[in-house]
């Protein structure tokens, strides 16, 4: 490792890469980047070429061989997580993992315990929890700006075109709502600070047998719930609202705000309305920022893998529900 930068490696040519992570560790002040892999050299050449990345392998697993590197960011279709995670925690690499960390939370604990016993960082890719609003919110509604806290409501939609996409295959991990209803789960279990007791959840399902969209319910301890719909089918809309006895918060764009300003709208008794606006930022930068720093200066990570397998855990919960027609399971 140099003295104030993690050399980065890419495993994979994906699209969130290109769009949005490899600019932000370019971007980063304690990080370069140094190689990307592919499966295929050809396209790891001209993908290395056309992002200013110097080096390029034909292999992932020659990326995990070659010298000087100190971490990668995995961003394989999500059953790919936990392999190569623990592959890169073995060569003693340290890894940001795309969300949702795996495909369960064994995996979860398993891709920690590799982490763990190789002595090396690992951290789930949920970058709209760096976000200077996400932070703002959270901390809002812990001092009591809607009162006492009882519902979080969300929703995150997107409608997928392609039909060969990664999330349309149940092998590789797919569904609504292990796509983007994870964002929904996870804004839920950060806001409340706990895991639901119990939780329902209906689904409609596409032919390859992922979970087209998909409408939960989480109930927590105390009374408090969380619901949310999640969809691959439906035109984009994402938001999460904080509603407590004296009013609720929106957040409209919530997971991806883009870097410029963006607000919080405080609603409160009779009609009461204020929209605070928090300074835009990257947060892809800020999270691939705080990992490195947490690599350079060996401190913990914000959120743990054993978060991560929180999340999975009720996800996994929200589709026994569903395919037992909208039971009440417990988590
Ligand atoms: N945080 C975010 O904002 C965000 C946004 C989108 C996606 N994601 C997450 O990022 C991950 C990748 O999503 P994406 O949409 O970027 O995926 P993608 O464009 O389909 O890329 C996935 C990459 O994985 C590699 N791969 C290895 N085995 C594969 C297989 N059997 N089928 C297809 N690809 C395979 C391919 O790279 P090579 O051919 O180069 O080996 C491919 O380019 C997922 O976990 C997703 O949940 C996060």
């Amino acid at each position: 490792m140099t003295e104030r930068r993690v050399r980065w490696g890419v495993i994979s040519t994906a699209n969130i890469g290109r769009a949005a992570v490899i600019p932000a560790i370019h971007a980063s002040r304690n990080g370069e980047l140094v190689a990307v892999a592919s499966r295929d050299a050809e396209r790891a050449r001209t993908f290395a070429a056309a992002h200013g990345i110097p080096g390029h392998f034909g292999s992932y697993e020659a990326l995990l061989e070659a010298p000087g590197i100190d971490a990668v960011y995995v961003p394989l279709p999500n059953s790919l997580h936990r392999p190569w995670t623990v592959r890169a925690a073995e060569r003693g690499l340290h890894v940001l993992c795309e969300k949702p960390l795996a495909l369960d939370a064994v995996e979860c604990r398993e891709m920690a315990a590799a982490a763990e016993e190789h002595g090396v960082k690992l951290m789930e890719a949920f970058m709209y929890r760096f976000h200077p609003r996400t932070e703002r919110v959270v901390a809002m509604a812990a001092e009591g700006a809607v009162g006492k806290v009882r519902a979080v409501r969300s929703a995150f939609t997107f409608r997928l075109t392609r039909p060969d996409n990664i999330r349309l295959d149940s092998a590789l991990g797919g569904g609504a709502l292990m796509d983007v209803g994870c964002y929904c789960v996870n804004v839920s279990l950060t806001v409340l600070g706990a895991e639901p007791e119990s939780v329902q959840a209906t689904a409609g399902w596409a032919e390859s047998g992922v979970d087209n969209e998909l409408a939960g319910m989480m109930r927590f301890r105390g009374g408090a719930v969380a619901h949310f719909d999640c969809a691959l089918t439906m035109e984009r809309c994402e938001y999460y609202e904080v509603a407590g006895t004296d009013g609720y918060l929106r957040v409209p764009d919530a997971f991806l705000p883009g870097t410029g300003d963006v607000p919080v709208e405080e609603h409160g008794g009779r009609g009461a309305r204020r929209t605070h606006t928090v300074a835009g930022d990257d947060e892809y930068r800020l999270m691939v920022e705080h990992f490195a720093d947490c690599v350079l200066h060996d401190r913990p990570v914000r959120y743990p893998p054993a978060e991560a397998a929180s999340n999975m855990r009720v996800i996994e919960a929200l589709y026994r529900s569903a395919r037992a027609g909208g039971s009440v399971v417990s988590v």
